[in-house]
């Protein structure tokens, strides 16, 4: 069964989610596009210490790979996988303005309904609940309008930052993957954490609001 459209859209694809208010401030995310080159490769280069330590190895060296002339193949590629409905590639917008990236990746329908998902924030921006908002609200946009039944992730054991915004939005640890992926220049575990649309009830964002860590905007 297919569920493009006839416009090659997917469910979810391409509207923007949120906004909801954190500590850092209003949290939104939208598809990402070409004119975010600037702004992508600004961040991305200062924040390399940052980041590598984190994200997949690469043949080309960091600066060179998130140079401005690396965005538009970047962009559309991840843009032609969404009209294909295999991703969902946003920009996390924080008061209006570039924040960082989250991903849903691996979309798949029929009777496993699942994908993963993955962020990253600014680092000036860290510490005030952007990722935490962000996932939520996409969690919430897979669980509800893609009707996705299952989303997981993967994170290092070492990265406590992101254990704890998976924890918050109510990921549960199932396992670890033992040399799983090539990051920062070796094979690293990585844990792996799943939530399913029974173990939410109702909504992560509302969750999030209850517990007085966001507002509706
Ligand atoms: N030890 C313990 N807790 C920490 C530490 C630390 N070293 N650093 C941050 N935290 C806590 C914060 O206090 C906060 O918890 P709290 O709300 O209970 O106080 C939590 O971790 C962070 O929550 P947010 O503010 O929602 O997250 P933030 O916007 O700061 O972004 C992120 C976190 C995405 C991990 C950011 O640090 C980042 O981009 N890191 C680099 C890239 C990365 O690791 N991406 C995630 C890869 S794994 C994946 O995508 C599934």
């Amino acid at each position: 069964m297919s569920f493009l459209r006839p416009g090659g859209a997917h469910p979810g694809w391409p509207e923007p989610v949120g906004p909801i208010k954190v500590a850092a401030g209003v949290v939104r995310l939208r598809p990402v596009r070409m004119r975010d080159a600037a702004q992508w490769s600004r961040l991305r280069v200062a924040d390399r210490e940052f980041l590598e330590p984190w994200e997949p190895t690469a043949e080309l060296e960091w600066n060179a790979r998130h140079g401005i002339s690396a965005w538009p193949s970047v962009c559309s590629a991840v843009r032609a996988e969404a009209r294909r409905g295999r991703m969902l590639p946003y920009v996390i917008e924080v008061d209006g303005r570039f924040g960082g990236q989250l991903t849903v990746g691996n979309v798949t329908h029929g009777a496993l309904r699942s994908a993963w998902i993955g962020y990253w924030v600014h680092s000036e921006l860290t510490g005030g609940g952007v990722a935490t908002g962000a996932l939520a609200l996409g969690l919430d946009h897979c669980f509800g309008v893609l009707r996705l039944h299952r989303m997981e992730a993967t994170v290092r054991p070492e990265n406590t930052a992101s254990r704890k915004v998976l924890a918050k939005v109510g990921f549960r640890e199932e396992g670890l993957l033992k040399r799983y992926l090539d990051v920062d220049g070796a094979w690293r575990d990585h844990l792996l954490v799943g939530l399913t649309v029974e173990e939410v009830r109702g909504s992560v964002v509302a969750r999030l609001v209850h517990a007085g860590r966001a507002r509706w905007v």
